[in-house]
Formats: structure tokens, sequence, C-alpha cells
């Protein structure tokens, strides 16, 4: 998730590493470290939670010149983020940093009795782990590696040194990136290239399953069956900007673009495919006080607010016997709103730290509900003030457009509202339907952002000059158009706003000339007939429509038409979502505006 660096040379190799970190800074971190080791096998670690620049304070003071070092800015999973949590961990002689997630780590943990450890990270088990294998330097440091590889689930980057041979680092990769820059006199190790922009131009990237033991001067590649890898140097990519954003114009395209991804580590581990079932572990309620819950309370702003909207369709469609309620927490926290016994709020937000979302939090445990939080930062203040909680583990979201956090948030509690009806006994045969297309979704994300992006790409441009939208939508395609209204508002100024399609004939269709466009959001099932009539009844008054649907036979003469081809049926809406991100997006950018941060917004709404 965050970053990782690497030195081992003829020069200092603290120098090299704290630039680095600095270059990786754009990532989002909460916290960092490194660790170099001198000639004489001594090691000197320096952690800072926050800023590099706090790093660097402590640096100052323990200023060493060491030729070998690894270091890491961390995007907290595992054990909030503090100094002791940040990496470098250390076992025995040895050092690792590591990117990714260790998924079986508890199990692991339970067979590393020897080791004490100092952090609630899932990292610093796999460097015990690792030093299980190595056992204080008698056997190679990269044979140990593997040995612990061998039976970790999950993802990794990781960078190993030891105090032993302070002349070598191992490093490895499943899932997280690792490329090896060759220098002059030196081997650079960084989790992007954008570290190494600068030190050489010239870069192994290493691949998934392949562990790498490299020296000043040498390079040794294997797959961890042992089988011998010819190194490719590449070269590298030496516009910095571009290399940040992965090779993206803009940190949104790329938030858009990686959803798969970041879905994949949301559901990582909570998922058993094979009973049909999804285990939430961190909102920390039991069988009976999950089977207690009879009302939902769903809190949030903007697009955390929407994404408790969809989930809600979803969670009343599952389990029928509890209600569910999505609260703007601005408005919700003034409220003198009844609270039902047996009520349990989400709190979802993905900075975890906007001031309505934890006013209101705040409100709601005096009223001594049970209140879980739906967060991507670890260790927020929302995470931290919860009862309890689920990350949802998209990494860091730079672009001030929420896009990735918010299909995850939506997933999230769709999992707990499983959770809740499994707990209920709603039958398996309701249940696995669910499941099955969560399962299947990252995959079918992949598809879509495939198949349309350029087609997107194209018909965006010619909205690119109007000022006023409207989304429409029913049932779970409304909260859908609720999004991409925002998604379009905020990034490219237009006037975007949502309405139920039912809802047109109350008033809003008086709206509709050549100065709207209407992105109408037509997913198959038993309502799309109604959604057609709907969408009639704004081409009877001209109105410039884009399509956006599922259904095949769909041939109304619309100005534009997206017709998604995907097996789903459940959640369609996450995949027509992506279409309005990528809609936000192009016409964003063929206004020439500043996509990644919109004027007026901020990422984190820290004030009320
Ligand atoms: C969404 O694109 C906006 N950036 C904004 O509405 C955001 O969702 C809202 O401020 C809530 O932020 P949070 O999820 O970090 O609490
Ligand atoms: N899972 C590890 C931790 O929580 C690594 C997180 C990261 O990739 O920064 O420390």
């Amino acid at each position: 998730m965050c970053g990782i660096v690497g030195y081992v040379g003829d020069n200092n190799a603290q120098d090299f590493l704290i630039s680095g970190l600095k270059r990786l800074e754009y990532r989002g971190y909460d916290s960092a470290g490194i660790v170099t080791i001198n000639d004489d096998g001594k090691a000197t670690l320096i952690r800072a939670k926050g800023k590099i620049s706090n790093l660097e304070e402590r640096l100052a003071r323990k200023k060493r010149d060491d030729k070998i070092g690894i270091g890491h800015t961390r995007w907290a999973t595992h054990g909030e983020p503090s100094e002791a949590n940040a990496h470098p961990h250390r076992a025995g002689k040895l050092y690792l940093v590591h990117n990714g997630i260790i998924e079986n780590y508890k199990e692991l943990k339970e067979h590393l009795k020897e080791h004490e450890f100092k952090s609630e990270t899932d990292s610093e088990v796999l460097a015990a782990l690792i030093n299980s294998f190595y056992g204080d330097g008698k056997y190679p440091l990269a044979n140990a590696v593997v040995q612990a590889l061998k039976l970790a689930k999950g993802t990794y980057g990781i960078a190993v040194i030891s105090e032993d041979n302070p002349n070598e680092i191992v490093v490895a990769r499943s899932g997280s990136p690792l490329v090896i820059g060759i220098g002059d006199g030196a081997t650079l190790i960084a989790s992007d290239a954008s570290a190494l922009v600068g030190h050489t131009k010239r870069a192994i990237y290493l691949n998934d399953g392949e562990v790498a033991r490299v020296t000043k001067n040498s390079v040794d590649i294997k797959t961890l069956n042992a089988e011998p890898v010819s190194a490719k140097v590449e070269e590298i990519e030496t516009n910095l900007a571009a290399i940040q954003k992965g090779g993206y114009e803009h940190f949104l395209l790329k938030e858009i673009m990686e959803q798969p991804e970041s879905l994949m580590e949301t559901l990582r581990g909570r998922v058993n495919i094979k009973d049909g079932t999804v285990r939430l572990g961190g909102p920390g309620l039991s069988e009976a006080e999950l089977r207690k819950i009879k009302h939902l309370i769903i809190v949030g702003c903007g697009t955390a607010y929407h994404a408790g909207l969809l989930a809600a369709y979803y969670i009343e469609k599952f389990t029928p016997e509890i209600t569910v309620e999505v609260v703007i927490a601005s408005e919700y926290r003034y409220r003198q709103a009844y609270v039902p016994e047996d009520s349990v709020a989400l709190i979802v937000s993905q900075s975890g730290e906007t001031a309505d979302t934890l006013a209101c939090l705040r409100e709601i445990k005096k009223q001594g509900v049970k209140t879980i939080g739906i967060v991507n930062a670890i260790g927020s203040t929302i995470a931290r003030e919860v009862d309890g909680g689920t990350y949802v583990h998209v990494g860091p979201e730079i672009s001030v457009a929420s896009t990735k956090a918010f299909t995850s948030q939506v997933i999230a509690m769709v999992m707990f509202g499983l959770t809740i009806a499994e707990a209920k006994g709603v039958r398996n045969t309701i249940i696995r339907p669910y499941v099955e297309e969560i399962f299947k979704l990252p995959n079918e994300i992949r598809e879509v952002l495939g198949a349309y992006q350029n087609t997107i790409k194209m018909e965006a441009k010619k909205y690119a000059e109007y000022e006023h939208a409207i989304y429409l939508g029913r049932d779970t395609a409304y909260p859908t158009a609720m999004e991409g209204a925002l998604k379009l508002k905020e990034v490219s100024y237009i006037d975007a706003n949502a309405y139920a399609f039912g809802e047109l004939k109350h008033g809003p269709l008086a709206l509709i000339d050549d100065r709207f466009f209407v992105m109408a959001f037509l997913p198959k099932g038993e309502l799309y007939e109604k959604a057609v009539s709907n969408t009639q009844e704004v081409l009877a008054r001209g109105g410039h429509v884009i399509a956006v649907t599922n259904e095949d036979s769909f041939d109304l003469p619309v100005e534009n038409v997206i017709k998604i081809t995907t097996s789903m049926e459940i959640f369609t809406p996450i995949l027509m979502n992506l279409i309005s991100q990528l809609f936000a997006y192009y016409v964003t950018v063929a206004k020439g505006l500043n996509v990644d941060q919109p004027r007026n917004l901020a990422k984190s709404v820290t004030v009320e």
C-alpha cells in the first residue's frame, strides 16, 4: 500500500533512504522509518509517526555513514499509526520493511512464541517468521525469506537486511510492487521508480513470486521454487509526476482504474465462496448481538453518505426484518431523532477525520448506541472512537473525489449486512447470490473499466460545455445517480443533480431543455420498464439523454447509450458507477480543470 526504499553501495545509505521516502510522500502515509547497518554489523533504527520531517528530526541526532539500509512509509492496515508499529521491524539480527497485508498473520504468530512482539502489525510476524528460518544467521538470509514466504498468505513487497551480513539486501514481491535500481557502485530498492529518478535510469522490475538477493554490484533473482530468473534491465521513466501517478495523468484516473485491486484488498480473507458466506471480524459483535439488531443507522457525508444509501437498498433486500436509516451526519447530529432499541450505527468515512461525521458519532455514542466504523484510514479519529469496525483497505486515496473508497464502502457494508443476515438465520439460498457476485465483482470491474474507458473518453468531450446535468435512477440505481452527479459536479463544476426517476414528473421534468444533458441509469430488472418509460418522458421533451444500461434490448432513440455487458445482476449499479466516475474524469480533463484538487474542496473536511 505504501512505500519501500533500500540502498547498498559505496555512499551514505541514509541520504538515499530519506530522499527516496520523500519521493514516496505523495502516496499518503501515517508513519515512516529507516534502519542502516555499519560495517561492524551495528544497526541504527529510526522511526517516527507522521511526516518524514519528524523522521528527519530524529535522524539529525543519529547521523551515520553506513553503506546499507532500508526504509518505509507506512499506510497502516494492522495496528494503528505509531512509532512502535512503524517499519522497519526487527527480529533477532534482521530488519524488514513490508508493503501489503499478510492475511494469515494470526495463525503464523501462534507458532512464533519465542519472538517478543513489539508491535500489532502483520509485518512484524513476517519478520519473526523469516528469523525463525534464519536462525540468527545459521542459514542464508535469502533461503530464510523463501521458506517464510511459502507459508505467508496475502500480499507483500518486502526488503530484508541483517546485521550478520551488511552487504546484502533480500527483496521479494507478490501483489505489491518492487523495483531494483542499478546504480554506479550501488544497488537501489524502491516500491516505485519515482524514488530512483535522478539516481539511475536502469531498473529491474521484480515480478510476483520472485525473490532477489542484491549487493552493491550484483542482483541474483530466483522464483520461490529456486528457479533462476534472468534479470531484464529496463530504462525507467524519468518524469517524476508520471511515475508517482502510476503512469496515469492524474490520481483520480489511477484510483478509478485500480478498483479491481483495491476491492480485492477489501475482500481479502473475508469471503468464503465455498460456503457462500462472508465473515467480518472487525465489528466485534457476537452472534447473539448480531441476531438482536433491529435497526441500522448509516451515517456519512458526501460520497460516504451515498455509499450508505446504496448499501441500505441491498441490506433491506436480504434482511427484511431490520430497518435501515441513512442519514447525513451534519443533519442527524442536531435532530431529536428517536433511536429504537437494538440499533447499531455504521459510521462511514474514507479519511476517518471528517468533522461532521465525527461530531455525529459522538452524539450517537451519547445515546448509548453501538457504533461500527466503515473506515479506510487506520487509526484515524473515527476509527479510534467507534466501538468496532471494518477497514476497507483501499490504500491511500489521494484525489479529492472519492472513487475506490465508495465501491469498497458499499461492499463492506453489504458484507456487514450479510453477516447480520447469517446470524439471523436468513437462508443461504438468499445470501449466496450476493456472496458469489461480491467474489466476482473485482473481475467484472476490471472488464468494465477496460471495455469502456476509451468510449467514455471519446463521448465525454461532447458534454464538457454543458452547464447543467440531471442524473436519474430507480431503486439501487438512484444512489448511483446521486453519486454520479456528485462526482461530476465536484470535479467539472457542472451543476449536476440527481433525482429518483419516479420523482421527475413531480417537478424536475420542468427543467428539461437544451441547457441540460441527462444521464439515465437503467439496470435490468423488475423496474427496468418503468425506467424506460421515464426516459421516454425526457425524450418527449427533447432531452439530451445518455443511457447507461445492461439490458441488451434497450433501443430508445437516445443521444448516447453505454451498454454494459455483464453477468452480474445484483451489483450492476456498482459497475454503472464506474461509467459515472470515468465520465466525470474525462469531462473535467476536456475542460482543462484541476482534476485532483477541485476548487473550494479538501480531501478531508475537518471543519464543520
Ligand atoms: C467525495 O468525492 C467528496 N470528496 C466528499 O463528498 C467526501 O466523500 C466527504 O467529504 C466524506 O469524506 P470521508 O469519507 O473522508 O468522511
Ligand atoms: N500491513 C502492514 C502494516 O500495517 C504494511 C502496511 C503498508 O503497506 O504500508 O504495517
